[in-house]
């Protein structure tokens, strides 16, 4: 087969509200969907367009456009699309004629069989963010990768493909910067300025649509923000999941569930999750319990909510093949399960032995996967862990000949983690009625973060692993993605007692905070250390408590606005050069206020870039003037954390778990500074989706450093604050505006 090339544009017409352009081989759509967003779709002639998974949002129904000699001339308030007619080619401009991204003006977009492929201009200066899930540095120049979900069990730190795909990268040159979202889910193709000819840079699919959005906003909050807008946000998540998680692979029977947490509570560590993994199942089947070593569920779990445990349990997709297993034969007789062409069920090896796996695609499917779950719901489950859905089966390659339904294994791969998160979260939601449900996947397509939470899977216990993983979270996060986790202390191999307690530190400001380890690992609970080292892990665990409420208003932020709670400086800081230097790209921002420097277990010391402005050291209030790297302490018990001057951070007492009762004081902690600042403080019940319906509580906190002076909105919602009391708390202020608590601290308390 040879490939094509666009060609020449033969006609070109309104239709729908899309700009209709045909070659004798093929049709672009372009259609606007904001004053930032314009999309470009090309098919081959006589193929409809691909529906999206992955998109929530319509485009306009009408858009501004000019017909010129050799161009068309496409402009909103914010972008400008040229469309070279002779041959169809097409490049972004600002409204005010700054080069974004343009097709090669040889290639553009080509045709290859079923493959498509899209070659555009490189500049010299160019530098890439985000594509979700991958190794390899923060700024992806000179890399390329793949996307194809794959359980990648033991991969190094330079293994591609991983267990997602996120077809979403922003470039930045000149000044000016861009996104570009490939909405496709066949398996995909990236190029960075890694090919022999530095000319381009290219992307494409082995089949689908060259269907892309162009997000041409003028910075990368901005373009996240309506990324997110396009593929949807997350929901407020329950706030039990933003505790202290413990996972393993797997807690044997009821009895270790129960003696583990109850080893938290009379150890005073906190915590509020426990994980079953696979072997609570009866012979690995899903929606089932083992009875010899879980005989009572119900029973158990009712014990764990007595001490403030929620429980989260495994489901993988393959189902078992065996006469009398429910799920088994109703998927069967319904017609649910993936086949072959001449109507053959597929079979495929897992934890279970041969097992069918469910066609999430269809809606059918999922309602009788999301009913199911009453097997667990039942017990009183609330987290339903979504494994293994990339999917895996033994052997990895399930061949391209498995149909879901009309689809043909090489397209649903990437999606189908994605819709059987959407499934899990659907039925569960449905189930436990006005509940929050905490969902998990491994495998995900982009705009999963509407569904469900995501780790990145099987990493291993060492230092680089570590560090790669802030990097992943970060990655994910460009990609609309906030609630992540990484198995800290390492899925695979076992920590040194150090590695242990410098990754429990930085999980503190890791969005989501589970430990966890693979079968035959060391047990990795925090008292497995020795008791200094359980000290300090105890008191990094107590700190994530402290900073409950600035977190969870830092996940109201990302379902309002896509903004993600562990961000890459690149995002506040995409113009310094120093942001992508290897020895600092891994550095980051939590929330709006706290920058955090991941430091290997071996090294005490550490050089920090401190980004240009005002910062404080948060564990001691030593300020540092920005713009510089600062050698810094690290001991094993002191990450190094700074906080930005003129910030607030709203933290409360120390609890032992998100249910209990707090003692009603809201500490507001606010750094001097010389710029003013805002904080949007949010809280709900953190339970329930009555939020949805006005019941929360937001006001928004400004500060002035200058004058000292707080101010808080009037209160916006229904809700009834846990809080009675505002203490505010100032740092890196010396003098005696308010009455002193110590030497560095003042503080001042009013009712809330
Ligand atoms: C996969 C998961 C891991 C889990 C294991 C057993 O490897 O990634 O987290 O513990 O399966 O279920």
């Amino acid at each position: 087969m040879q490939i094509e090339i666009l060609g020449n544009a033969e006609t070109i017409e309104m239709h729908n509200g899309a700009l209709v352009i045909k070659t004798t081989i093929a049709q672009a759509l372009v259609t606007v969907y904001s004053d930032t967003i314009i999309r470009v779709c090309i098919t081959r002639n006589g193929k409809q367009p691909d529906e999206s998974l992955a998109v929530i949002e319509k485009p306009q129904d009408t858009f501004t456009y000019q017909q010129l000699d050799d161009t068309i001339e496409v402009t909103t308030t914010a972008l400008k699309l040229v469309i070279n007619k002779n041959p169809l080619r097409f490049s972004f401009f600002t409204a005010d004629g700054k080069p974004l991204s343009s097709d090669d003006k040889r290639f553009g977009t080509t045709l290859d069989g079923n493959k498509v492929m899209n070659y555009r201009q490189l500049n010299n200066d160019e530098k890439f963010l985000g594509l979700g899930e991958k190794t390899g540095n923060l700024n992806r120049r000179g890399m390329n990768y793949v996307n194809w979900n794959t359980d990648a069990a033991e991969h190094t730190i330079k293994d591609d493909p991983l267990y997602k795909t996120i077809p979403f990268y922003m470039g930045l040159h000149s000044g000016v910067c861009y996104g570009l979202f490939f909405d496709n889910h066949h398996k995909s193709y990236f190029d960075f300025g890694s090919s022999t000819d530095d000319q381009f840079t290219w992307f494409g699919a082995d089949g689908g649509d060259m269907n892309y959005y162009f997000f041409g906003a003028q910075n990368i909050a901005e373009i996240i923000k309506d990324y997110t807008w396009l593929t949807g946000r997350m929901e407020m998540p329950p706030l039990w999941s933003l505790g202290y998680q413990q996972c393993r692979w797997s807690y044997m029977s009821a009895d270790e569930v129960l003696g583990i947490a109850r080893k938290f509570r009379e150890r005073s560590i906190p915590a509020d999750t426990i994980y079953c993994d696979i072997d609570y199942m009866d012979a690995f089947k899903i929606f089932t319990w083992n009875k010899e070593t879980f005989p009572d569920p119900k029973g158990m779990i009712e014990q764990l909510k007595a001490i403030n445990f929620k429980l989260v349990t495994i489901v993988d997709p393959g189902i078992k093949i065996e006469e009398g297993y429910k799920e088994y034969e109703e998927g069967v007789a319904k017609g649910y399960f993936a086949t072959y062409p001449n109507g053959e069920l597929y079979a495929g090896s897992v934890w279970a032995g041969r097992s069918h796996f469910p066609d999430f695609f269809n809606e059918e499917v999922r309602e009788w996967w999301g009913k199911a779950f009453t097997a667990l719901t039942n017990a009183g489950v609330e987290g339903f862990w979504n494994d293994m859905n990339e999917p895996a089966a033994w052997g990895q390659n399930i061949p391209p000949i498995v149909k879901f339904g009309e689809r043909y294994m090489p397209e649903v791969r990437n999606a189908y983690g994605m819709q059987m998160a959407r499934a899990t979260q659907a039925g569960t939601r449905n189930i436990l009625k006005n509940k929050r449900p905490f969902v998990l996947t491994r495998a995900a397509y982009a705009g999963t973060q509407r569904y469900s939470a995501i780790w990145t899977g099987d990493n291993s216990a060492s230092d680089e692993h570590m560090l790669y993983g802030q990097r992943l979270v970060n990655s994910l996060g460009l990609g609309g993605f906030s609630l992540i986790g990484v198995d800290i202390g390492g899925f695979m191999g076992n920590p040194t007692p150090e590695l242990m307690v410098r990754w429990n530190s930085l999980g503190v400001y890791t969005p989501m905070f589970r430990s966890h380890a693979a079968q035959g690992m060391c047990m990795r609970e925090p008292w497995e250390w020795g008791e200094d080292n359980e000290n300090i892990i105890r008191k990094d665990i107590e700190q994530r408590y402290k900073l409950l409420p600035y977190i969870y208003s830092g996940f109201y932020q990302s379902t309002q606005n896509g903004m993600p709670l562990s961000r890459t400086l690149a995002i506040d800081y995409t113009w310094d050069e120093n942001v992508y230097d290897e020895r600092f790209q891994n550095q980051t921002l939590f929330g709006d206020a706290i920058l955090v420097a991941p430091v290997i277990s071996t090294e005490f010391t550490a050089d920090v870039y401190l980004p240009k402005g005002e910062w404080y050291r948060f564990s001691t209030d030593e300020y540092f003037e920005g713009g510089q790297t600062v050698n810094v302490s690290a001991p094993l018990n002191n990450l190094p954390v700074f906080v930005k001057g003129g910030a607030i951070i709203p933290m409360q007492s120390l609890v032992q778990s998100t249910s209990d009762e707090c003692d009603g004081v809201l500490y507001i902690h606010a750094w001097n500074g010389v710029t003013e600042s805002e904080f949007t403080y949010y809280e709900d019940d953190g339970i329930s989706y009555n939020y949805e319906t006005g019941e929360y509580y937001k006001r928004i906190f400004r500060f002035d450093p200058h004058h000292k002076v707080v101010t808080i909105s009037e209160v916006e919602g229904n809700f009834q604050s846990r809080y009675k009391w505002l203490k505010l708390i100032l740092h890196g202020f010396n003098d005696d505006a308010f009455e002193r608590f110590d030497n560095a601290r003042s503080s001042l308390s009013i009712a809330f």
